[in-house]
C-alpha cells in the first residue's frame, strides 16, 4: 500500500492504463479486460487489475491535472514497479484538420508549468514519448481504420483559462489539442526509465466551440482504449 494507493504488493501489472476518470477506470476494466479485480478505491480513484489477450493489465484512475496525476504515477512506478504507462483521455481540439472524435497520439506535450518544473529550473526539458509505444499505437489505429492524429500536445495547468494569447499561440505552432496530464507522464518516465504514452479522442474543439455529447463518448474511448492496449502489448 501506499499513501494514496490500496493494493497490495504484486495487485498492480507492469502495464498500467491511465485514464482521469476513475469511473471511466471501471467501464474500461467491465468492458476490455477479463477476470478484472478492483484493487484500489481509496478516495474513489479506482483502480482494477485483469488481462487483455492473456496479457496482465492494470486500469488505475489519475484524477485531473498534472499533480493528481504526478501522485499516481509516481507511486506506481517507484513502489508497484509499473514498466508502461499509458494515459488515456480526452482533450480539446486547436486545429481545424482536428475534428470531434478524432483520436490522437500525442508525440510530444508542451507545457508552461508542471510538477517537474522544480527540477528543471531554467531548463526547457522536450516530454517526448516512449517511441516502441508512439509506433505501435499508430499501427494499432490503422488497424482499426481509425487513422490518428500524430504529433505535439499541449499540458495545460488551467480548464478555464483566461489567457486567449496562448491558446493561439499553442495553434499557430501546430498543437492537435490541450489536455492537462500528459506532460508530466513524459516527464516521469523519462527520468524513472519507463515507458509513457498519451492516447487521447477529441471531445471539444477550442476553434469551433463544439463539445462531444456525453451520451457519443463511449463508443469513441473503446476506439482509444483498444488502441492503448493494442500497443501496450505489441
Ligand atoms: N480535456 C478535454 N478538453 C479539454 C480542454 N478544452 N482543456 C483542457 N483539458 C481538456
Amino acid at each position: 500500500m501506499t499513501v494514496h494507493i490500496g493494493a497490495k504488493p504484486g495487485e498492480i501489472a507492469e502495464t498500467v492504463l491511465m485514464p482521469g476518470d476513475p469511473y471511466r477506470a471501471k467501464w474500461a476494466a467491465e468492458n476490455f479486460l477479463e477476470d478484472a479485480v478492483l484493487v484500489n478505491e481509496v478516495r474513489g480513484m479506482l483502480g482494477f487489475t485483469g488481462t487483455y489477450k492473456g496479457n496482465r493489465v492494470s486500469i488505475q484512475g489519475s484524477g485531473m491535472g498534472m499533480p493528481s496525476f504526478s501522485i499516481y504515477a509516481n507511486e506506481l512506478i517507484r513502489d508497484y514497479g509499473a514498466k508502461t504507462l499509458i494515459r488515456i483521455g480526452s482533450c480539446g481540439g486547436m486545429q481545424d484538420k482536428v475534428k470531434i472524435r478524432d483520436v490522437i497520439v500525442a508525440m510530444t506535450a508542451t507545457t508552461l508549468n508542471s510538477p517537474s518544473s522544480g527540477i528543471f529550473k531554467e531548463l526547457n526539458f522536450a516530454p517526448c514519448a516512449d517511441w516502441s509505444l508512439l509506433k505501435a499505437a499508430v499501427a494499432a489505429a490503422e488497424a482499426k481504420n481509425v487513422p490518428p492524429h500524430v504529433g505535439g500536445i499541449y499540458s495545460s495547468d488551467v480548464f478555464y483559462d483566461e489567457r486567449p494569447d496562448l491558446n493561439e499561440q499553442m495553434t499557430r505552432h501546430g498543437i492537435l489539442g490541450v489536455e492537462m496530464e500528459a506532460a508530466e507522464l513524459y516527464n516521469l518516465a523519462a527520468r524513472h526509465g519507463v515507458r509513457g504514452l498519451a492516447v487521447l479522442t477529441v471531445s471539444d474543439h477550442l476553434l469551433t466551440g463544439e463539445a462531444l455529447p456525453s451520451e457519443d463518448r463511449e463508443k469513441t474511448f473503446g476506439d482509444m482504449v483498444e488502441i492503448a492496449l493494442d500497443a501496450a502489448f505489441a
